[in-house]
């Protein structure tokens, strides 16, 4: 089975083709670098050992996804391809919502007449809001609260009317939680470009100085101890609950919803002291101002992935830490 995978070279999107050329999938990478580097299309191979076919095109690009869907005759499509950072979307929210949604909608218009069906999407956790109870179960009410978010969930209502007009789609929407953590290997990972905004990539930088110290928004909610709580996910088990999704889109038609996260919560200062023991290094650290627009705490119901796919999260947030580390540092050996 051959795969166009969108947005191939990024953070998830790599992670996720080396576990479809491990599995045995063909696998052709479009990706225009935005937020990636051509070195990653060679860090798959000598992981994997195993070829692809990269092409530096832009999604959005309707003639040149023609071209690709008429020569590679592709079976199925993974759609990575986005902008992500929730801040700048508030700034330029024309910017996202020209790359988020009309890369989906080129991608779908092209597969259409290619006779291509089957259609994984990139969804987020943010598209449920603000949850009033936890854990977040996949029928809770969707809500947003800035563009990109707004993107993830106007994706979702497209894809949602594709199906209506052409049964034979399968779709199926990913809702992914926070992930982190990097290939064992430490050659791919997610190495953002400036300062970071998650959390993670902060305190790596934290903890290799290159940042001096880390700030806690908040330490005054409704939680543990007072600091934010997210469900960390491991971004290789994440990948793998996209074979699972080709899988069901193989078996099956319509529109499928999957949280992907690991059911545990956990807090700021529970990561960072993890993180300080397993890798055995100091990440100090200040409590400010809780930032705009974030929730106190979020994390999903992982059951219904586990029922309908067979896909359940493997990897432990210490082995997240670890990972997470080891890929700056291996970076850093350069
Ligand atoms: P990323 O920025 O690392 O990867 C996205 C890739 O898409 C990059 O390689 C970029 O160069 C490419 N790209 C962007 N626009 C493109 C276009 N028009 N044409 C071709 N290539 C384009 O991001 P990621 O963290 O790997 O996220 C992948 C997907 O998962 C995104 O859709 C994102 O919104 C979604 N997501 C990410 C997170 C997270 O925390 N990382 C959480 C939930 C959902
Ligand atoms: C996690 C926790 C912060 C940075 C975002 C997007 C979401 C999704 C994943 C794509 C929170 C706290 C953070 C810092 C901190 N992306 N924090 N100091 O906000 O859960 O989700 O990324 O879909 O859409 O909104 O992730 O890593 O930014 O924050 O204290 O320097 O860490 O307040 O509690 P978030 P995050």
């Amino acid at each position: 089975m051959r795969v166009l995978v969108t947005g191939g070279l990024g953070y998830i999107g790599s992670h996720t083709c080396c576990c479809l050329l491990d599995a045995g999938y063909e696998v052709v990478v479009v990706d225009n670098l935005v937020n990636s580097k051509i070195e990653v299309v060679d860090k798959i191979k000598t992981i994997t050992g195993k070829d692809f076919t990269f092409y530096q095109e832009d999604v959005c690009d309707e003639k040149a996804l023609d071209k690709i869907f008429e020569k590679e005759k592709v079976d199925a499509v993974i759609h990575f391809a986005a902008y992500k950072a929730v801040g700048e979307s508030v700034s330029m929210p024309i910017k996202y919502y020209e790359n988020n949604l009309g890369s989906t909608l080129k991608l779908c218009k092209v597969m259409k007449k290619h006779g291509c069906s089957k259609f994984v999407f990139s969804s987020s956790a943010t598209v449920y809001g603000s949850p009033k109870t936890l854990p977040i179960r996949e029928d809770f009410p969707l809500s947003t609260t800035n563009p990109y978010g707004s993107t993830k969930l106007m994706n979702e209502q497209i894809l949602k009317d594709v199906v209506i007009a052409n049964p034979e789609f399968s779709v199926v929407i990913l809702r992914y939680f926070n992930p982190i953590g990097s290939h064992e290997s430490g050659l791919i990972g997610e190495d953002p470009n400036g300062i970071p905004n998650n959390l993670m990539p902060y305190i790596v930088r934290v903890a290799n100085k290159q940042l001096e110290i880390l700030s806690v928004y908040g330490d005054d909610y409704d939680t543990e101890d007072g600091t934010g709580v997210r469900d960390y996910i491991h971004v290789v088990d994440l990948a793998k609950g996209h074979l699972k999704a080709l899988e069901k889109a193989n078996k099956d038609e319509g529109i499928f919803y999957y949280n992907l996260g690991t059911g545990t919560g956990y807090s700021v200062l529970n990561l960072v002291e993890t993180f300080k023991r397993v890798n055995n290094v100091d990440v100090p650290y200040k409590i400010v101002g809780r930032r705009a627009g974030d929730i106190a705490a979020c994390y999903a119901d992982p059951t219904k992935a586990f029922e309908e796919l067979g896909w359940k999260a493997e990897k432990g947030i210490e082995e997240m830490c670890r990972d997470s580390y080891n890929y700056i540092l291996k970076q850093m050996e350069k």
